[in-house]
């Protein structure tokens, strides 16, 4: 292990009245400062500087509780300690193989002055990459059951920084991302439609992670580590002083977070960084987080997916069997089963397959709409994973709760039990409309708690979780590596049926420096049919085919879904790249990026030695250049690039692409155009 030393720059404590005590810790590099105090009235406060210039201002800290006095001022320091760490550790599927996680740690023990004289604790930890904070409540006798109404946690901004946001709903994050100064920040009016989901935005506060960027060229991206048993925090936002603030999401009886001591919160995080490139590679929240907690998960392999699934959104066929166009029958599923083994893709998920869908959104639980273990009647599920498995197939199971998570707690057991004795390892879960029971919220402690009891229940019966309205990832994979996938943002099916025209081509370059960061991403890339004919004439991805390619590079998941239907894929050249691209990385490098203008990836896929790039830009076209001086030295490679049409656009020639093969080694440059709305993806093997 090598040691670093905290550097405690001050430490000032007056016998008297010990209110202007100062203490910082700073990162491994210097580069990072975290500063403590207590304010005139003994407030706790903290700010931190970046390369010596503030990035948060002096913020406060402090607490609500119901029916009990407020943590706020008249505090003082009783101790602190400060602790350097620095491991390696490796992820078992991931983006990298190796994450490097090194910090100086400030532990300052705080207490009232006064009655009831509580005790807690705030814990500092500096990266070379950011800071992330948390408060500790040990066990005592003047503080035990405990209800949060509001967690009082400023940060201070240093001007009217560019954000990228979203709104702060309590349910969805299916909204697009705004791009405004924090003064321009008014999410209550900045939703967008999501017709399968209930939103709830009840103030003026943005969802994280929320990312910034300072007139100084720094980058600042807010979110959250290790939540458990808590609420999730959403950020409310002064436009006037220009500052945020923790609004933790609640329920209707106004508790935030019900809880006994001795308990923690999660970390406060913030990157912190001059190239947005770092963003999106950062492991801050994940190193937040504690290591691996179910030991071996080789039961579950990255893999490459298709699905009984787009051919729903479009309305070819449908969930339910009552309307005559049911699409998980036995006979399409064998057809995606050839499909896939013929393609070397290794998972079919089928929707629909359960009972219930005649009536599944908004029932109440108690009269059991899905059971999880009824398949309808023209759907053989044993047959469908006999003829899977003989052909190297494995299928990817279907819980959409309709957001009845009694229900689904009361099937788990045998809903996983049936699974289990199917060999089936992974599991899509679905979570639409407004929870029942009514009054909770999809991002509160109530549902926090039902996600992590579902991830728990999966790893038993060695099940990995892919959870579509879902809480955000806040790094929990590191711990529990079965939670392998998650929709918090507005995906593909957005495309299929959105009224407000789909996700626009500047999405995707804002996502991967904002909901990204939250963990790995079901998007569903790979739409070939661009225009979506002949079953959606309204709607349209928009995008070129090229962007749709590189989108496997660019997001990162260890599932990426070939979303479009079998017959769009069938003898299409471009397809090749689908086939080949790597889903488990050994590491990954951001080669340029602007925040919601373009950003270009390549990622080395494990065990091979191949790399993959993806490239995609925004509704503007634009030349860039890759050095390929990442590859391995005294080697050849085979490039295999997927690039737009001289004359590809995203809404007028969404179809025109080009496939070109050459030689190239690391002293190679490859220059690539970018039609508007365009992209390109590269194939880089070793000959
Ligand atoms: C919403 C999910 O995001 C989508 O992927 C799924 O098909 C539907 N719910 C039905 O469960
Ligand atoms: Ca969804």
């Amino acid at each position: 292990m090598r040691i670093h030393s905290a550097v405690v720059v001050s430490f000032v404590l007056l016998a008297a009245c010990n209110t202007n005590t100062k203490l910082s810790v700073q990162s491994p590099s210097g580069k990072i400062v975290a500063n403590f105090e207590l304010t005139g009235n003994g407030q706790p406060a903290y700010g931190v500087l970046y390369n010596q210039k503030p990035v948060i201002n002096p913020s406060t800290l402090g607490f609500e509780f119901k029916g009990l006095p407020p943590i706020s001022d008249n505090i003082r320091v009783d101790s602190f300690k400060t602790r350097s760490f620095s491991e390696k550790w490796e992820m078992p599927w991931g983006d990298q193989r190796w994450v490097d996680n090194t910090y100086n740690e400030l532990k300052v023990y705080l207490s009232e002055r006064k009655a009831p004289n509580r005790r807690f604790a705030l814990i500092f930890r500096v990266f070379d990459d950011g800071v992330g904070f948390r408060y500790e409540f040990p066990a005592q006798p003047n503080l035990d059951s405990v209800t949060i109404i509001a967690e009082n946690t400023k940060f201070s901004l240093t001007g009217n920084h560019t954000c990228w946001w979203q709104p702060g709903d309590w349910d969805i994050y299916e909204h697009l991302y705004h791009t405004t100064p924090l003064s321009k920040i008014d999410a209550v009016n900045s939703q967008s439609k999501n017709p399968l989901a209930q939103t709830y935005i009840p103030e003026n506060a943005v969802n994280t992670p929320v990312t910034m960027k300072t007139s100084d060229g720094v980058y600042l991206c807010f979110h959250e580590a290790d939540v458990n048993n808590y609420a999730g925090a959403t950020l409310r936002v002064d436009t006037v002083n220009l500052s945020l603030e923790t609004a933790l999401v609640g329920n209707d009886s106004g508790i935030k977070v019900k809880t006994q001591t001795p308990f923690t919160t999660p970390w406060r995080t913030v990157i912190i960084t001059d190239k947005p490139g770092h963003i999106v590679t950062s492991k801050l929240i994940l190193n937040l987080n504690e290591p691996n907690k179910i030991g071996d998960i080789s039961w579950f392999q990255p893999m490459k997916y298709v699905g009984i699934w787009w051919e729903m959104h479009l309305g070819k066929s449908s969930w339910d069997m009552a309307s005559g166009k049911h699409g998980a029958t036995t006979a399409n599923a064998k057809r995606y089963i050839d499909f896939a083994a013929k393609n070397n893709i290794k998972g079919l998920l089928v929707e629909g397959w359960n009972t219930g869908w005649e009536r599944w959104i908004g029932f109440d639980d108690r009269e059991g709409i899905f059971d999880f273990v009824t398949p309808y009647p023209d759907y053989n599920l044993k047959e469908v994973v006999r003829y899977a498995k003989a052909k190297g197939v494995n299928l990817i199971m279907h819980h959409e709760t309709s957001a009845a998570p009694r229900t689904y707690e009361q099937q788990l057991d045998s809903a996983f039990r049936l699974m289990h004795s199917l060999g089936i390892h992974s599991v899509k879960t679905g979570y639409v409309g407004k929870i029942i029971p009514k009054g909770e919220y999809h991002q509160g402690q109530w549902m926090i708690n039902h996600y992590r009891k579902v991830v728990e229940a999966a790893a038993k019966y060695q099940i990995a979780v892919n959870a579509h309205e879902p809480f955000k990832g806040t790094g929990e994979w590191r711990t529990y590596p079965n939670v392998i996938a998650r929709e918090n943002f507005r995906g593909q099916e957005f495309n299929a049926w959105s009224i407000d025209g789909g996700n626009p081509p500047e999405h995707l370059t804002i996502l991967p420096f904002t909901a990204q960061l939250a963990g790995p991403m079901d998007y569903t890339p790979g739409i070939f049919n661009i225009k979506l004919k002949p079953y959606k004439p309204d709607n349209q991805v928009n995008s070129t085919l090229a962007y749709q390619l590189a989108l496997y590079v660019v997001i990162y998941s260890p599932i990426q879904m070939a979303a479009d239907l079998p017959e769009n894929y069938e003898g299409h050249p471009a397809f090749q790249f689908i086939r080949d691209v790597g889903v488990d990385w050994e590491q990954s490098l951001v080669l340029d990026a602007e925040i919601g203008n373009y950003i270009a990836i390549a990622r080395e896929e494990r065990n091979t030695g191949r790399w993959f790039v993806g490239a995609i830009t925004d509704e503007n076209a634009r030349e860039i250049n890759i050095n390929l001086n990442f590859l391995k030295p005294d080697i050849k490679y085979k490039a295999t690039l997927y690039l737009d049409g001289p004359d590809a656009h995203w809404d007028k020639n969404p179809t025109s692409y080009r496939i070109e093969t050459r030689e190239v080694d690391r002293n190679s440059t490859i220059s690539l155009s970018l039609a508007p709305g365009g992209g390109a993806a590269i194939s880089l093997f070793p000959l």
